[in-house]
C-alpha cells in the first residue's frame, strides 16, 4: 500500500505512533528491508555510510529487548521527574497525555512485530564535539527517512532512546560490537491503525527564528 500523500503532507503527518501502532498485524521482512533502502539515501559524512541497521523480528530476543526498555524507563523516569528536564516537559499541557502514550508504547512494546535498532560506527562519549555532531548526523537523517518510508507505506513507529540506560545490556543481547558502535535508539515497526495523522502542535517558526543573529 502507498498512501497518496503529497511531500508537505508526508513530512508534517509523521508522528510519535504508540497507541495506534497495530501489534497482531505481521510486517514482512522485505517489507522492512524496502524501508531501510530508502533510508539508505540519507546524507551520510563523506559517504562512508558508518551505520548498521539491526532488525529483530525474533520474539524471544523482541520480549527480551522490550525488557531491557522497561527497565531503563523505570530509572529514567525517576531522575526525570526530578530534573530539570521533567520540569520543563511537564509544562506542555499536552504532557499527562504523552505520558500515558509513553506507558501504552513501554506496556506493549513486546508484542511489536519488529524492532528496528540503528547503530553508527565509534563511541560517541569518547569524541570531540565535530566528530559526535558527524556521526550523528550520519545516522539521524536516515532514520528520519526510514520512518517516512514507513509513514508512506502505512506503517509507524515512534523515536525513542530511552533503552540507551541499558546500551551495554542490549549490545550483548544483540551481538553489537560495543566498543566500536553506538546505538541510536529504539523504533518499533508496526502497521498503523488507521492512516489518518495530523499535524502536531508546534510553537510557531517566528517564535524560533533568529534572522542574521540571535
Ligand atoms: C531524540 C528523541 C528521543 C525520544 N525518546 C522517546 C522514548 O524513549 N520513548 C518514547 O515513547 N518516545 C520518545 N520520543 C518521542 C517524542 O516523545 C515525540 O517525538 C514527541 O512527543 C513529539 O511527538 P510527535 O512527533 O508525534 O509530535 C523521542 C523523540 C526523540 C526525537
Amino acid at each position: 500500500m502507498t498512501l497518496l500523500l503529497t511531500p508537505d503532507e508526508l513530512l508534517t503527518t509523521t508522528r510519535a505512533v504508540r497507541k495506534r501502532l497495530d501489534f497482531e498485524r505481521p510486517v514482512s521482512r522485505a517489507l522492512i528491508g524496502e524501508c531501510i533502502e530508502v533510508a539508505l539515501q540519507a546524507p551520510n559524512g563523506s559517504n562512508m555510510q558508518l551505520w548498521r541497521w539491526v532488525v529483530v523480528d525474533d520474539r524471544n530476543t523482541i520480549e527480551k529487548l522490550a525488557g531491557l526498555y522497561n527497565e531503563a524507563i523505570e530509572e529514567y523516569s525517576k531522575l526525570y521527574d526530578s530534573g530539570e528536564l521533567g520540569e520543563r516537559a511537564r509544562q506542555d499541557p499536552g504532557f499527562d497525555r504523552m505520558t500515558e502514550s509513553v506507558m501504552h508504547l513501554a506496556q506493549n512494546l513486546h508484542r511489536s512485530p519488529a524492532l528496528l535498532v540503528p547503530c553508527i560506527a565509534g563511541r560517541m562519549e569518547t569524541q570531540d564535539i565535530f566528530t559526535q555532531a558527524s556521526l550523528w548526523g550520519s545516522v539521524i537523517p536516515a532514520i528520519w527517512s526510514f520512518m517516512l518510508a514507513l509513514r508512506s507505506r502505512g506503517l509507524g513507529s515512534a523515536w525513542t532512546t530511552v533503552h540507551l540506560h541499558r546500551e551495554k545490556e542490549a549490545a550483548t543481547l544483540l551481538g553489537i560490537p560495543y566498543p566500536h558502535y553506538t546505538q541510536a535508539g529504539l523504533f518499533p515497526v508496526a502497521y498503523t491503525l488507521g492512516t489518518e495523522f495530523k499535524r502536531a502542535r508546534r510553537r510557531p517558526a517566528a517564535d524560533v527564528i533568529h534572522w542574521n543573529r540571535w
